[in-house]
């Protein structure tokens, strides 16, 4: 895959308790006290959206949401997370069918039309990096909504939220993470995050070909994140916080043969598997979509949060963010 992070000149601006005016492209950004000031913010907003209440923090401001991939939750939530404050959205989703990069306009000019118009993009990107470019283009801030295989902020913001709402603290807990850590931007950033708090563990479980990069592990290592790969699933532990599971990334491969080959391998979350290994604390969490990976039959066990807090979370958080990026 082209990595263009060779090209990147400057530096992310950490957000240091500020988030106006700031790009929010890598977990990179972020510390303890930035995650609890987007929470409260966050949980302000859970009351907004449950109850209806109309809001106009957002009226008058347009937000692009500028998405070179398919997307139904990352899209819909920041859809409707700018309505429900009372904003607009200019919505592109396919840009290379249905704007000039068709006609082969650059992702810099793209980038610049749209800052124009409007007063935040939220960026989706096959390509790694794409997010640090535009954010360097653009003066108005640029929030990642997943670049290649690289990072998803977003989606770590609503699921250190998610994880919170459940244990009340983001340190010492044990998640098991699994599918593919290879290609996962979700597992990348949600790694990240967890790095940023004490004592967390994650136990890793992917098929051979998907391990998480031996760099990728020594430099989370080196943040104090706790990391132990598994080679079975005989090895999960019992008393995890909490599962994660992933699909494989089929869009990052390059045949459907090669993808064919590494899905066969691929882990599925089961009620027999929760049986045997999942504590009954523990909560069950997927980015979503599922793809096989987690057997609908586990869906009505409560410990299932993928389609109940995890998915709503996405619109809570990203209603705090785009208030905070925008100082209102
Ligand atoms: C994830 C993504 O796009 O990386 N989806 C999402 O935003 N909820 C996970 C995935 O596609 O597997």
């Amino acid at each position: 895959m082209l990595q263009i992070s060779s090209l990147i000149q400057s530096e992310l601006a950490q957000i240091r308790g500020n988030f106006t005016g700031k790009d929010i492209v890598s977990l990179e950004q972020f510390a303890v006290d930035d995650i609890r000031l987007l929470f409260s913010v966050a949980r302000e907003m859970k009351r907004v959206a449950v109850n209806n209440m109309p809001s106009a923090r957002l009226a008058g401001y347009l937000v692009s949401l500028l998405f070179f991939e398919p997307s139904s939750r990352t899209f819909g939530s920041f859809c409707a997370a700018t309505k429900r404050l009372g904003g607009q959205t200019l919505d592109i989703q396919n840009p290379e069918a249905v704007t000039s990069v068709y006609k082969g306009e650059t992702f810099e000019d793209t980038i610049q039309v749209f800052e124009a118009y409007s007063d935040v993009i939220v960026l989706r990107h096959q390509l790694a990096g794409m997010a640090r470019r535009a954010a360097e283009v653009a003066s108005i801030p640029v929030i990642n909504a997943g670049d290649g295989n690289n990072e998803h902020p977003t989606q770590t913001l609503l699921d250190l939220f998610t994880l919170h709402e459940r244990f009340g603290r983001l340190d010492h807990l044990k998640g098991l993470l699994v599918g593919d850590l290879l290609n996962s931007r979700t597992l990348h950033s949600l790694m990240r995050g967890l790095s940023l708090f004490k004592g967390n563990t994650v136990y890793l479980l992917s098929p051979q070909l998907l391990r998480l990069p031996a760099d990728e592990i020594v430099s989370l290592r080196a943040r104090g994140l706790r990391i132990v790969e598994l080679a079975s699933e005989e090895d999960i532990p019992r008393d995890c916080a909490f599962w994660y599971w992933t699909r494989v990334q089929k869009e990052r491969f390059a045949s459907s043969a090669d993808y064919q080959a590494v899905a066969r391998q691929s882990f599925v979350a089961t009620p027999e598997l929760l049986a045997r290994y999942a504590s009954k604390d523990m909560i069950l969490m997927d980015p979503l979509p599922r793809v096989g990976t987690i057997d609908p039959a586990v869906d009505s066990d409560e410990r299932a949060v993928y389609l109940r807090s995890q998915i709503r979370n996405g619109l809570y958080t990203r209603m705090a963010l785009l208030a905070l990026v925008l100082g209102l």
